[in-house]
């Protein structure tokens, strides 16, 4: 498998905290990759830093063997990186339609797409999140759960090899979550994507990654194998607690 991205010693601060320190890392082209660690381990700024919301302070992000560290997210869209957010950032004064319609005409294929090809693929994503009988519906009046939804919807749209997922499960009930998990999964498999995967719930990850990578205080603590992370001593100690290997080890040996 070839590496889609590279990272190495990215950091940032924010005045005197280094919200992200020297953390390298690779992602192969078709792999999910896990990102765990404790409330503000610096997760969601290492994915601004590598979206291009946020520039390093120093270090390199390379993606299909081009230095992107200083382009701007538009620039890093258009070569196949997209996200969602913790927090869904909608156009409230948008219909969910035409939110996925600037998502589409933003994207990898922008040069061929015209607003009747943005149109047919906004509904063709809005189908797939289960969004179509909402496309007339302003943003602002969608529920959280169909706002999570038009995020993930109007990620796709921009056509990414590369999906960042920043907590799809937060704020969902467990049926709205696990449609959502599975959403994600589906996508992969659809559309071809690699994904880098921030998930708080571990059992998620067990099943979907192949690999994760822990952070705490702005460092990486490990990374390896599902399996490996979960019985890592200095993961459990930081992030996964010691019920954490109780129960795994209980769930392995039913
Ligand atoms: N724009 C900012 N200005 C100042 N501090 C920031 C900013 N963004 C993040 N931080 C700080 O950086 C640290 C890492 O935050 P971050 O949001 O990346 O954590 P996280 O791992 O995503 O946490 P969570 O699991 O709660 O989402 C925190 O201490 C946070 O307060
Ligand atoms: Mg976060």
């Amino acid at each position: 498998m070839s590496e889609i991205l590279k990272v190495r010693n990215i950091t940032k601060s924010f005045g005197g905290l280094t919200a992200v320190n020297k953390i390298s890392f690779d992602i192969s082209s078709g792999e999910t990759v896990g990102l765990i660690g404790p409330n503000g381990a610096g997760k969601t700024t290492l994915v601004n830093l590598l979206c291009g919301s946020y520039y390093a302070d120093s270090g390199e992000i390379e993606m299909d063997g081009k230095f992107i560290t200083r382009m701007k997210p538009y620039q890093r869209c258009r070569m196949g990186l997209s996200r969602t957010y913790q927090i869904p950032r909608p156009f409230p004064e948008l219909t969910a339609l035409m939110s996925v319609v600037t998502s589409a005409l933003c994207g990898k294929k922008r040069a061929n797409r015209g607003f009747d090809d943005a149109a047919a693929e906004a509904t063709h994503y809005l189908e797939f999140v289960g969004l179509f009988s909402k496309r007339n519906i302003l943003a602002r009046d969608l529920t959280f759960f169909e706002l999570r939804m038009l995020e993930l919807a109007r990620a796709l749209a921009t056509t990414p090899k590369l999906l960042f997922v920043d907590e799809v499960m937060a704020g969902l009930n467990p049926g709205e979550a696990n449609r959502a998990v599975h959403l994600i999964a589906r996508a992969k498999e659809e559309f071809g994507l690699t994904i880098f995967w921030i998930e708080h719930v571990m059992a998620v990850l067990m099943e979907a990654a192949e690999r994760i990578i822990a952070i705490h205080f702005g460092e990486k603590l490990a990374e390896g194998t599902p399996e490996e992370i979960a019985n890592n001593d200095k993961v459990i100690e930081a992030y996964l607690g010691s019920g954490w290997r109780k129960t795994n080890s209980a769930e392995q040996s039913a």
